[in-house]
């Protein structure tokens, strides 16, 4: 199988390591990809438009592709899978019209509020909105107060505070973007990260795992992409992961087919679990970063037939889903100045920088011979081991090994789960 990966970060160096290993996956190419890449894959530079599908389809039909994985979430708003699909080829990733999950916050919460799941209380503020609406807009949400830009904003765009003019501030930066705002009501519990593969009304979930989205360690300073991720989660229930499937990605699934519009890919349910069981803060229409460096570092079965299987409608038939035992984390390594700033350019040294089972690259460079920063979040760094201690300590190890100047990392990742500080 000739497989094109749309993409060029640590989420997609992730996937194209699972592919490889996939004895059915006979070849490998991903656009743009990264330096980085070239170990696993053909590399595409001078396809860096990832967002226009007639160029991914071009490059697709050249190569003469299989199957094409879209890694990000603007290719897949942008209808890059519908190009493809109407050129024959099968792909992983949804419809422009099922990516809205994602790419409106708006259309996901009519989609849960017709499939009955439980999600935020939610209202929107268009751009130029008058000040009185505003204002009695975010009387009625908060402290604390969620406000979330209604866009594609690569999960930067959510400001989550108990300080009123830290709302308003966010509130007014989004809007004179030109973009709307959804402010939201806050959902209390512990956060998880489930990533379903979905065909039409098949889904079958992955490990659930949990993202460290504050840039500091007790989850202090601005929201990120993410800094780190660990899963499984000693702390959910076995069934845990039974009842998402059935409380949310199942109806939500059902809910697509029933508008017209099947979901085919990956459906990243982002949750709180309350009082009142898992509760949706966002739905994504792709694989999470950087949670899915840690996830499918564990899973045995082979990741190109899993993907094919999902892309060609036949998921109902895949054999179940083998994972090997243990737990595995990934903490990110981040530059200077992220997420406001990052500082490119700073040289990386470590031991283990071609290492795919210890160091995925985010957003590396070559620059004369040497490895550069080249993006907020540089690096992906993995551990495993029997026990969530354990992963933890494989991945700080690899860490010390790393020199990249003025660089940070949290050290808490997975720590009050190891602590058993967490429950439901
Ligand atoms: N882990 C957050 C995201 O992928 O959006």
């Amino acid at each position: 199988m000739r497989i094109l990966v749309i993409g060029s970060g640590g989420r997609e160096h992730a996937l194209l390591t699972g592919l490889k290993a996939d004895p059915s996956v006979t070849d490998l190419h991903v656009a743009p990809g990264s330096p980085a890449h070239a170990q696993v894959a053909t590399v595409h530079p001078e396809y860096s438009q990832v967002g226009d599908p007639a160029r991914m389809t071009e490059l697709a039909v050249d190569i003469a592709a299989d199957l094409v994985v879209v890694g990000p979430e603007v290719p897949l708003v942008n209808g890059v899978a519908d190009a493809l699909r109407e050129r024959g080829i099968a792909v992983f990733g949804p419809s422009a019209s099922a990516a809205q999950i994602e790419g409106s916050k708006a259309f996901a919460k009519d989609v849960m509020s017709a499939a009955g799941v439980r999600t935020a209380r939610a209202e929107q503020i268009a751009p130029g909105a008058a000040e009185a609406d505003i204002e009695s807009a975010l009387d009625r949400f908060g402290p604390h107060y969620v406000v979330k830009d209604d866009g594609l904003a690569g999960g930067k765009g959510v400001v989550v505070t108990e300080s009123r003019a830290a709302a308003r501030a966010h509130v007014d930066a989004v809007l004179a973007a030109g973009n709307p705002v959804l402010l939201e009501s806050f959902l209390d519990g512990p956060e998880i990260s489930l990533f379903c593969l979905v065909d039409g009304e098949t889904v079958v979930p992955l490990l659930p795992a949990q993202d460290h989205k504050r840039a500091y360690d007790n989850d202090e300073g601005p929201n990120t992409g993410g800094m780190g991720a660990y899963t499984p989660l000693p702390w959910l229930p076995e069934e845990g992961v039974q009842r998402i499937v059935d409380e949310v990605c199942t109806p939500v699934a059902r809910e697509l087919v029933r508008r017209g519009t099947p979901y085919s890919g990956l459906l990243y349910a982002g949750l709180a679990w309350g009082a009142e069981g898992p509760a949706v803060v966002e739905f994504n229409c792709r694989f999470g970063d950087p949670e899915t460096q840690a996830v499918l570092s564990l899973l045995k079965s082979p990741l190109g037939q899993v993907l094919n299987a999902t892309a060609t409608g036949h998921l109902a038939e895949l054999a179940p889903l083998q994972w090997q035992e243990g737990f595995a984390v990934t903490v990110v390594l981040a530059a200077e100045g992220y997420p406001a700033s990052p500082r490119k350019g700073d040289v990386i040294t470590s031991p283990d920088l071609q290492d795919p089972t210890r160091i995925l690259h985010a957003g590396t460079a070559l620059k004369e011979g040497a490895v550069v920063s080249h993006g907020g979040r540089v690096l992906n760094v993995l551990g495993h081991g029997a026990t969530l201690d354990q992963a933890r300590a494989a991945a700080y190890e690899v860490l010390d090994s790393i020199e990249l100047e003025d660089g940070f990392f949290r050290t808490d990742i997975g720590a009050r789960a190891a602590r058993g500080e967490i429950s439901i």
